[in-house]
């Protein structure tokens, strides 16, 4: 008999159900504590795995008990959100997914999942790879953003990062896909809102980069708190069952979100807590995070009928299977089992320095305000996140400790010591206390180059962060327009986990520098760009809306019969523009490319071929610079109205100034697969438009046309 055989023949009910049963640790200000009795239910084998438990010595106490003191000693599993880093901590997921390096998206996993298991965690809640496409949601900081093709591609790298080649080794953490599925089309932009979409929206857009996650092996899922048109996804049965179980052929753990499971009786589709724990197990939800549900409520619901004991058996066995991959039962205390490949601190500072800066996307540069000059200058920096040092980590602190980050001032200070930086914040991120603005007039005046730090805390994003209105907060505007009107070279630095509607400040900054909140890093990764050390790299994962009216804002809309045009009865706005402040892909950078030729072979395509798209680039600037390009496909004909643009890849090359480089992206003809009018998978016959580019904007991309016949 195998382990798990000769356990469930071993278990009582009360047991069985413990290890469906997930509890959290409360914070104190010295780390994680066990609140309630806990460490009773672990003794008592009514909880079969933890979140927030962390550190070494924290968690080897708790999985002592679990191992020495429970019947049945199954070791518990140990999860936390290393959402972007653990102990050293990256930038938010929008920052480093506009980095479009699935290398870097590979190397930081990896790299919080060594430090994650070298505390004692063996699963992690990560990636999410909810499409967002409106920026009211304050999830949109944590999503790799609104393309399907660049949230699997962030995913992908994710799971292999988190999880390493076997979940065995000691640098290995379960990953977890979450959530499950469209949370990001949340109604109006308000979390934890109903959803409603197409079949073909949702197989389109949402499902695609949970298809990849499974392919990846990620070993755990995680539905979204939201409804799909009626039905919870904690309760989705055709979602959960059929879609992802069934036709994706996820094998995995289904872990329900944060009290997700009582939550069901709040939606209104069960009566009571027995209900709602047999709606979940019965969709395919193996384990209850918090909602304490399934503990209370599944001996009744089995009483009543409503679930069955072989269906707990189920979920049971897969979760026993995930310890048994974790390695758990061997090596409990994960935190002890040798960790040769666990970098140095030094190492992680370098990646969490490159990663940041690789996030970071020059939004806008006018004359050569960039990089500074060299000769040494007076600067003043001003604004509330000129020196914000808790506010660089973002929404997702992990066990990361704010008191070692590096605020833009420090990094800046520590880079130009020739340099007369003086700091001055003039007004807070959302107070409205005007008594600094005039200090900070005053040191703008008197200085050669003013630094203008604006955006929202990390607070402002995040979960259960929405905002209805996408202006900087508090009075930054006031005080923005009073710092421009003093005409001086103006750069801006712009933290905030989502775009803001700051149109006014884009049109007048001489340069406007997206930082998102990128981690312990930011300030050094900030200065390696203003001093030109590294050239600017990243490219918006999003559109970014010159209004909140925009939103839902996407690049792959599908065409109207009526595009807007100068005739009234056209598709925009009366009142404003319809295209975005700055489309999808947008980033500037210290060269000045120019595309020439762009080449795809075969151009007589069959099913079955490999593209080559082969695009020659010049940089005609000054200075060095890496260059992102991008290819779409548009199928102009077709039985469905499709895109006007999707996203196939895309590819970096570095040029000296004056250098003139090959780029080469590789497409198979699969990829140019969608689904038909009947939602099935296909490959039509026909002329296909390539084009590429630097950005989703239509005027700026090459293209060319190529024929796809069967094979
Ligand atoms: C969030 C999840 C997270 C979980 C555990 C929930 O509130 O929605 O994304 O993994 O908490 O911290």
């Amino acid at each position: 008999m195998n382990r798990i055989d000769r356990l469930l023949a071993e278990m009582t009910l009360e047991e069985k159900i413990g290890q469906l049963s997930m509890l959290a640790a409360g914070f104190s200000v010295t780390g994680p504590v066990l609140g309630g009795d806990t460490t009773g239910d672990v003794r008592t084998g009514r909880a079969g795995s933890l979140l927030n438990v962390y550190g070494p010595e924290a968690t080897r106490r708790i999985q002592r008990v679990a191992v020495e003191e429970s019947r049945l000693a199954i070791p518990l599993l140990l999860g936390f959100d290393a959402v972007h880093g653990h102990r050293t901590v990256f930038p938010l997921p929008i920052g480093e997914a506009a980095a479009f390096d699935p290398d870097l998206w590979e190397e930081t996993a990896r790299a919080s999942a060594a430090q994650a298991a070298a505390d004692g965690v063996k699963l992690t809640f990560a990636p999410m790879i909810d499409i967002a496409r409106d920026p009211r949601w304050g999830r949109i900081a944590e999503s790799p953003g609104e393309d399907p093709l660049l949230a699997s591609l962030f995913g992908e790298a994710k799971i292999r990062g988190f999880q390493g080649e076997d979940l065995h080794e000691a640098g290995s953490v379960a990953a977890t896909a979450k959530h499950f599925v469209a949370y990001g089309a949340a109604n109006a932009g308000r979390d934890y809102a109903s959803t409603d979409l197409s079949e073909r929206t949702l197989r389109e857009t949402y499902l695609p980069p949970f298809v990849a996650a499974v392919d990846a092996g990620v070993a755990a899922v995680m539905p979204a708190f939201s409804d799909l048109a009626g039905v919870p996804l904690t309760a989705d049965e055709r979602l959960i069952g059929g879609w992802l179980r069934g036709e994706a052929g996820f094998e995995g753990v289904v872990i329900s979100d944060y009290n997700a499971v009582a939550e069901l009786v709040v939606h209104g589709v069960a009566a009571d807590p027995a209900e709602a724990a047999a709606l979940a197990l019965r969709a395919g939800v193996d384990i209850d995070m918090m909602s304490h549900c399934y503990r209370d409520g599944l001996p009744e619901a089995l009483d009543r009928g409503l679930v069955s004991l072989p269906e707990i058996e189920r979920s049971v066995r897969r979760v026993l299977a995930l310890k048994e991959r974790l390695g758990l039962f061997e090596t409990p205390h994960a935190a002890d089992r040798p960790q040769p490949g666990t970098p140095s601190p030094d190492a992680l500072r370098e990646l969490a320095r490159e990663a940041a800066v690789r996030s970071i996307v020059l939004l806008e540069h006018r004359g050569d305000v960039l990089p500074l000059d060299a000769r040494p200058q007076r600067i003043a920096m001003v604004g509330p996140l000129a020196d914000a040092r808790a506010e660089m980590l973002g929404c997702w602190s992990g066990a990361g400790d704010s008191a070692s980050a590096v605020s833009f001032f420090e990094g800046l200070a520590l880079a130009r010591p020739d340099c007369d930086i003086r700091l001055s914040p003039g007004v807070g991120i959302r107070d409205g206390d005007e008594s600094g603005i005039a200090a900070a007039l005053d040191l703008c005046a008197g200085s050669d180059v003013v630094l203008l730090c604006l955006g929202e805390s990390r607070d402002m994003s995040g979960e259960a962060a929405s905002r209805s209105d996408l202006d900087l907060p508090g009075i930054q505007r006031r005080f923005a327009e009073a710092v421009l009107a003093l005409g001086k070279p103006m750069i801006v630095l712009l933290s905030a986990g989502r775009p803001l509607c700051v149109p006014w400040l884009a049109e007048r900054a001489d340069a406007l520098l997206m930082t998102w909140f990128l981690g312990h890093e930011a300030g050094n990764a900030v200065a390696d760009i203003l001093t030109g050390r590294r050239s600017p790299t990243g490219r918006l994962p999003v559109s970014w809306p010159r209004t909140v009216g925009q939103v839902p804002l996407f690049y792959a809309e599908r065409p109207t019969g009526r595009p807007a045009s100068a005739e009234h009865y056209t598709s925009k706005y009366i009142d404003g523009p319809t295209a975005p402040l700055y489309p999808f892909g947008h980033g500037l950078t210290y060269g000045r490319f120019r595309l020439g030729a762009v080449v795809a072979e075969p151009a007589d395509a069959r099913e079955g071929d490999m593209l080559t798209v082969t695009i020659e680039l010049t940089n005609e600037g000054p200075l060095a610079g890496e260059e992102t390009v991008f290819l779409f496909v548009r199928k102009p004909v077709s039985r469905v109205s499709r895109a006007r643009l999707e996203m196939k890849g895309f590819g970096k090359l570095a040029l000296a100034s004056g250098e003139t480089g090959r780029l080469t992206l590789v497409l198979p003809v699969e990829a140019l697969r969608f689904l038909d009018a009947a939602l099935r998978p296909a490959i039509e016959h026909g002329a296909y438009e390539l084009l590429v580019g630097p950005s989703a904007d239509r005027a700026r991309l090459v293209s060319y046309w190529i024929e796809v016949g069967a094979a």
